[in-house]
């Protein structure tokens, strides 16, 4: 898979994403459709836990997971964002918390539900991994892990899962029994077709309920604010026969 497009990631990847959606600057205009959309789908709370997903690392998962958590704080929700990408988390550098104290403690009885849970300055609230742990599938899959997504579940309008990728990490074959609905993000002119609709028919097979996808552009160098489109199951559609024809051809 380290094939000469993925280089184009690269450059990306040790930048901390930014959080560009705020009350003033009106920009993020993506995100505030995005959030619409997933208030709409949560029907009421029906609809608790979205899981943000894409093929491959780096097409802008924990991006677009932060700001749209922003944007739904910004509307009056209750948010939590909880960080599953085990290997590479990324919410507290976005939300400058520290990776402590966090699931990975909590599993071992080191602290309860309500010490793991921290506010940040845009008033989402975040569950961070906490130490390293080699033990993703078994704490993904204990009752203590699905404990701890019921009790979010009652504290919180919203549960947001930001995941790692899937064809990388198999993890969201245990977590999905756990989710709603599945975001799904896709980097325009980064992933192949082949790895998009691998991941897609891998994530449809423990969560087929998949809002839409998220359409990430990134230009070169400069840090762009506009992120691309955000479509419901329609476009989605659309999407995948268009992805299907144009991209990486
Ligand atoms: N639309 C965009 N324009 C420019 N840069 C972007 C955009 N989206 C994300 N980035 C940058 O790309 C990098 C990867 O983004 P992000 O961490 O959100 O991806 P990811 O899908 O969560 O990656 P991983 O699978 O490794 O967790 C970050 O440095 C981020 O700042
Ligand atoms: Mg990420």
């Amino acid at each position: 898979m380290a094939g000469k497009k993925n280089k184009k990631l690269e450059h990306f990847d040790n930048d901390v994403p930014k959080i560009i959606v705020s009350e003033t600057s009106g920009r993020g205009e993506s995100y505030y459709r995005l959030k619409d959309n997933i208030i709409y789908s949560s029907d009421s709370g029906k609809n608790k836990v979205f899981q943000f997903e894409s093929a491959i690392s780096g097409e802008g998962k924990s991006t677009v997971v932060s700001n749209t958590a922003v944007a739904l704080a910004l509307s009056g929700k209750k948010v939590v964002i909880v960080d599953l990408d085990f290997r590479r988390p990324k919410i507290h550098r976005i939300f400058s918390v520290q990776n402590v104290q966090g699931i990975a403690e909590y599993m071992l009885g080191e602290y309860e539900i309500k010490d793991i849970i921290k506010k940040t300055e845009y008033g989402v609230d975040v569950v961070n991994r906490g130490k390293a742990t080699q033990n993703a599938s078994i704490i993904f899959t204990s009752d203590k892990f699905k404990e701890l997504i019921e009790e979010l579940k009652k504290q919180y309008d919203l549960v947001l899962f930001d995941c790692p990728p899937v064809l990388l990490v198999s993890d969201y074959i245990h977590y999905s029994k756990l989710s709603d609905v599945v975001v799904f993000v896709a980097c325009m002119g980064v992933t192949r077709r082949s790895q998009l609709r691998e991941a897609v028919e891998l994530m449809k097979k423990h969560n087929d309920n998949f809002l839409g996808t998220v359409v990430t552009y990134k230009n070169t160098g400069k840090f762009s604010s506009r992120y691309g489109g955000y479509y419901n199951n329609r476009y989605y559609k659309y999407l995948k026969s268009q992805y299907s024809e144009e991209v990486n051809d």
